[in-house]
């Protein structure tokens, strides 16, 4: 094992979009656990929207960021941590971690699903999707969706998932046209397109032009009020989160016609997933036999090396993933 362990800090707060210069990544010795903790060696870091949002206040400036992480027990002095033993926790942006045992959770061990999957699909972002699908919007079978960054992590899960549950037409909205073709080829998207080719009520009314019963907005803004206008009678939004503004806070405000929600008896509700942790066994129970035998499929941009970290996490806010964006240890 390295002796030298790597954090990352935020060190500015930025003003729209952050940079490489916002963050600093200190060196120290790799920690001892105390008793009663252990220390983990990271192998696998998620970076995520709402780090954008923290970056904003919640994350305090000069100290190691948190974020959802998986790694191996190195060292123990608590039984209920056993050295060798892969567990997932929060303390992130960081090589390696000291943990207590009620911080952390042990993986299953599913024979034949990649580790990755644990922070992708059947993680936070697959339960993202799952308690949207199931929980917020309901979903009933054969019904159509409209999915908002339907290239992403949540998106792409939110539209295998809805397969599996058997829904009708999905429609996502991506960045580019080469990620709309990627999600119609490879993801089961029934139609796609590029969000920036026009306005986007014209774009979903091409799409849909008999509408749907559930958006799944990862999105606002300009998606918001299209999506809320292109549903049928009965149908919902399910908010899952707003990352079109997180660099633009000055952004216009959601535009939508506001008799429409009463007429068409619409529910919009939205959801915060740490809310919804008691259905890790349910996501498991769905996803975990169909990852198995193939007919679930992992979509993930995987990039290589801690030290690539913020890169990844700048990368993801321009769009440049495709599924869920993880970081893998290497060496
Ligand atoms: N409610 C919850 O508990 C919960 C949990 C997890 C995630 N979330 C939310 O779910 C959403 C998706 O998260 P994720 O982790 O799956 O991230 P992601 O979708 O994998 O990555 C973010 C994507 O957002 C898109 N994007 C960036 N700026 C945009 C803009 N101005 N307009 C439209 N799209 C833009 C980019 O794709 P394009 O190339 O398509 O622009 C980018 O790939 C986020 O809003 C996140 O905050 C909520």
């Amino acid at each position: 094992m390295t002796r030298t362990a790597l954090t990352v800090h935020q060190i500015a707060r930025p003003a729209g979009f952050p940079a490489p210069g916002d963050f600093r990544f200190a060196e120290s010795a790799v920690p001892d656990p105390a008793p009663g903790t252990a220390l983990v060696e990271n192998l696998y870091w998620s970076v995520d929207p709402y780090h954008r949002e923290m970056m904003d206040g919640d994350f305090a400036l000069h100290t190691p960021l948190e974020g959802r992480t998986l790694g191996r027990i190195v060292a123990s002095r608590t039984a209920a941590l056993p050295e060798g033993e892969i567990v997932f926790h929060r303390h992130g942006w960081r090589t390696h971690s000291v943990v207590r045992p009620e911080e952390t959770r042990r993986l299953p061990h599913h024979e034949g699903v990649p580790l990755s999957a644990y922070l992708s699909l059947l993680g936070g972002t697959g339960l993202t999707a799952y308690v949207g699908l199931t929980r917020i919007a309901r979903l009933r079978e054969g019904e159509d969706l409209f999915v908002s960054a339907a290239a992403g992590g949540v998106g792409t899960a939110t539209a295998r998932f809805a397969r599996l549950l058997g829904a009708g037409r999905l429609i996502g909205s991506a960045g580019s046209a080469a990620k709309a073709a990627h999600l119609t080829r490879h993801v089961g998207y029934d139609e796609a397109f590029d969000y920036h080719r026009g306005p986007v009520s014209r774009l979903l009314a091409d799409a849909a032009p008999d509408g749907v019963d559930v958006f799944v907005d990862n999105v606002g803004g300009e998606h918001l009020g299209a999506g809320i206008g292109a549903l049928r009678p009965r149908g919902r939004v399910v908010r899952v989160g707003t990352v079109g503004q997180y660099n633009t806070p000055d952004a216009p405000p959601v535009v939508f016609d506001h008799a429409d929600v009463v007429e068409k008896s619409l529910r919009i509700e939205g959801f915060l997933v740490r809310d919804y942790q008691e259905l890790q066994e349910e996501l498991y129970e769905f996803a975990v036999p169909p990852l198995i035998s193939g007919a679930l499929a992992l979509d993930e941009t995987v990039v290589d090396g801690f030290e690539r970290i913020v890169e990844a996490f700048l990368l993801m806010l321009r769009g440049g993933n495709t599924g869920k964006i993880l970081v893998r240890a290497t060496g």
